[in-house]
């Protein structure tokens, strides 16, 4: 069994009855659990109160088989991170033939994967800053030279600022670079932006107004986000009409050329002189009632639940191919 991806076949669902039997995946693998027990408990309560048949459904506790028995007829994808947002769980699907949310197997392995992004927005002229690839302690030393100090270590995928750290000085450089190991064996440097920090939410092919971040920490990490009372949001951002439009194409033309689909999140950063540069792209972004797609969606007038429906609509994107194999 294997899925086809239409994006003319999303369309504009009246009837929640339409949708099937829905389940909504969460929770799954420890890195960024704790995160998608959040999403997942609140687009099922969202789904729920738009009269949507929805279970919540944890393949981290049960196998993903279970959903034929269940008798599912879609899925709403809240996993975050490795082995939910990476194509993993999307490719099993297919497997068993049931329609989901967002982005295709592919879209969602080049989304996790922070280098591949980076090459491929290169590619078609959207700005992301320098880098390094840290294989070697010799690489250390072509990143000192090339990107200089202060530099940013990332974890080649991985999603809430698990792993990064800022290198201050060449004697935290190896330290940093350990760090990251841990949690994926591709590490790669990038010179300290100073600029502003954008994202840009994406609903059905459309760029949702940009939020701009501020906090008082060294970076917007893993406190900053989900922790902290004192990061800022502003949405609308500031950016004057041409630079807010500028924004958004680079936030599409990042999603595109990464066969990233149906909706998501494109995450920047100003240099000096106010160039935006593509950080990455997030196929599974939050969607917490704090998250910041929800929060750009609200103000172009699209409420939580209605955002929701939105997303699950995307899932009309793909429909059954009879083939060879399984179904359920
Ligand atoms: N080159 C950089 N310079 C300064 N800060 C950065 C840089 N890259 C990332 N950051 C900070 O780290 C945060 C997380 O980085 P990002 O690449 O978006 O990864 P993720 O959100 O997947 O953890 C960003 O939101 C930003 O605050
Ligand atoms: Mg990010």
């Amino acid at each position: 069994m294997r899925l086809r991806y239409d994006p003319s076949g999303v369309r504009r669902v009246s009837l929640a009855q339409q949708f099937g039997r829905v389940a909504v995946l969460y929770g799954g693998p420890p890195s960024e659990r704790e995160i998608s027990l959040l999403t997942g408990a609140a687009v099922h309560a969202a789904l729920q109160r738009r009269g949507v048949d929805a279970q919540l459904f944890d393949p981290g506790m049960l196998p993903l088989e279970q959903l034929c028995a269940l008798g599912i007829e879609r899925v709403w994808i809240a996993l975050h991170g490795p082995g939910g947002e990476d194509g993993t769980v999307q490719g099993a699907l297919e497997f068993l033939g049931i329609p989901y949310t967002g982005s295709g197997v592919m879209g969602s392995a080049i989304g996790m994967d922070k280098l591949r992004t980076k090459r491929l927005a290169q590619a078609v002229g959207v700005p992301t800053a320098d880098f390094v690839v840290l294989q070697e302690p010799a690489d250390l030393d072509t990143a000192l030279e090339q990107l200089g100090l202060p530099l940013i270590v990332k974890p080649g995928s991985q999603g809430s600022s698990v792993g990064m750290a800022r290198v201050e000085q060449a004697a935290e450089f190896a330290d940093a670079w350990a760090a990251a190991r841990r949690f994926d064996p591709v590490v790669f440097a990038e010179p300290w932006i100073t600029g502003a920090e954008y994202t840009v939410g994406i609903l059905q092919g459309e760029a949702l107004p940009s939020i701009r971040i501020e906090t008082p920490r060294t970076f917007y990490d893993y406190e900053a986000k989900y922790l902290r009372e004192d990061t800022r949001y502003f949405c609308p951002s500031g950016l004057g009409a041409p630079a807010e439009a500028h924004l958004a194409s680079l936030a599409l033309a990042a999603f595109e050329t990464c066969g990233a689909e149906g909706w998501g999140r494109a995450d920047f950063m100003m240099d000096k002189t106010g160039r935006p540069l593509l950080l990455e792209i997030n196929t599974v972004p939050g969607m917490t009632s704090h998250s910041l797609v929800p929060m750009a969606a609200r103000v172009s007038g699209i409420d939580f639940e209605e955002l929701v429906w939105r997303v699950l609509e995307t899932s009309l994107a793909r429909s059954r191919v009879v083939a060879m194999g399984r179904r359920c």
